[in-house]
């Protein structure tokens, strides 16, 4: 099958053609129709977790997808990760653990939108539940794939919502989520405006702020209910077919980017 991948961490990406995964207990192999491209994925190919996890080579990144189960062919959508790391979602077909977070894809769904879901649309979700009663909110980098999200979901919910672009100033709000700063001083910067501050890039001292994800097939079919509803836009930046995506790190588009295979 063909794949990107790189060849070692902090490697450029490249096209490659690999053998297919095969499942194993308790595992299911999946044929993609599209994957979602996060910061995390650059991460991973940087190596943010050879010192945790076991990785192997090439390593395909990709955690975000949508596809059809052999087999079975129900159409699933969700979190792929899983260990070793390498064998992700950039890639015509992937193998994943039946425990993960997965859902089907519900009718009328495009998978290219169900795919753009995952990490950033359940970051967003489970951000705003975490904001509790707070009344405002400022948020950092709210052009970007978490960001957009959480934007439109926190109004939903009926909060007053500041997006801080780059070069923005920043004002007294309830509540602060700083999806930007990779550096303890620059979010307590940031965090002096609002009593209640949380950063997605766990450089805070105090654990309380350091905000992780949990995937969940409940928060995976919330998402999907809330955008065929009308009530959340899905901000596809840009759609990169398999074979020309090895520049997905590159640069930045608004909104999310989505590999079709
Ligand atoms: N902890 C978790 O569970 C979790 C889950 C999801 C994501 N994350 C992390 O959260 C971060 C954001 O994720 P994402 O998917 O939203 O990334 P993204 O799509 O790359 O968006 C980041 C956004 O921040 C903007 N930005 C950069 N510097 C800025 C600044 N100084 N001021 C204001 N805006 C700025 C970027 O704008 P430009 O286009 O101008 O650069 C971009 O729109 C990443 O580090 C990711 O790894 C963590």
């Amino acid at each position: 099958m063909w794949a990107i991948a790189a060849a070692d961490f902090g490697a450029d990406l490249e096209l490659v053609e690999v053998p297919e995964p095969v499942a194993g207990p308790n595992e299911m192999k999946v044929r993609l129709f599209a994957a979602s491209v996060n910061p995390f994925d650059r991460k991973v190919v940087n190596g943010m977790l050879r010192e945790s996890a076991p990785h192997r080579f090439p390593l395909v990144p990709g955690t975000d997808g949508a596809g059809e189960v052999e087999g079975s062919g129900e159409r699933i959508f969700g979190t792929f990760f899983h260990r070793p790391v390498g064998g992700g979602t950039y890639a015509e077909y992937v193998t994943v653990p039946v425990t993960n977070a997965l859902a089907p894809i519900p009718e009328g769904l495009d998978p290219v939108v169900a795919a753009a879901l995952p990490t950033a649309g359940m970051t967003a979700l489970q951000l705003v539940e975490a904001l509790g009663d707070a009344r405002s909110v400022l948020i950092v980098g709210a052009t970007g794939g978490v960001g957009s999200f959480t934007v439109q979901i926190a109004r939903a919910a009926g909060k007053r919502v500041v997006p801080v672009g780059r070069g923005d100033a920043l004002v007294e709000a309830d509540a602060l989520v700083d999806l930007v700063s990779t550096d303890r001083s620059s979010f307590e910067a940031n965090a002096r405006y609002a009593p209640l501050a949380f950063t997605t890039n766990y450089v805070s001292a105090d654990q309380s702020q350091n905000f992780g994800m949990k995937g969940s097939r409940e928060s995976l079919l919330r998402l999907a209910s809330l955008v065929q509803a009308g009530d959340l836009e899905v901000p596809i930046g840009r759609r990169v077919p398999l074979r020309g995506a090895t520049d997905v790190f590159a640069g930045h588009s608004r909104g999310k980017t989505v590999i079709i295979m």
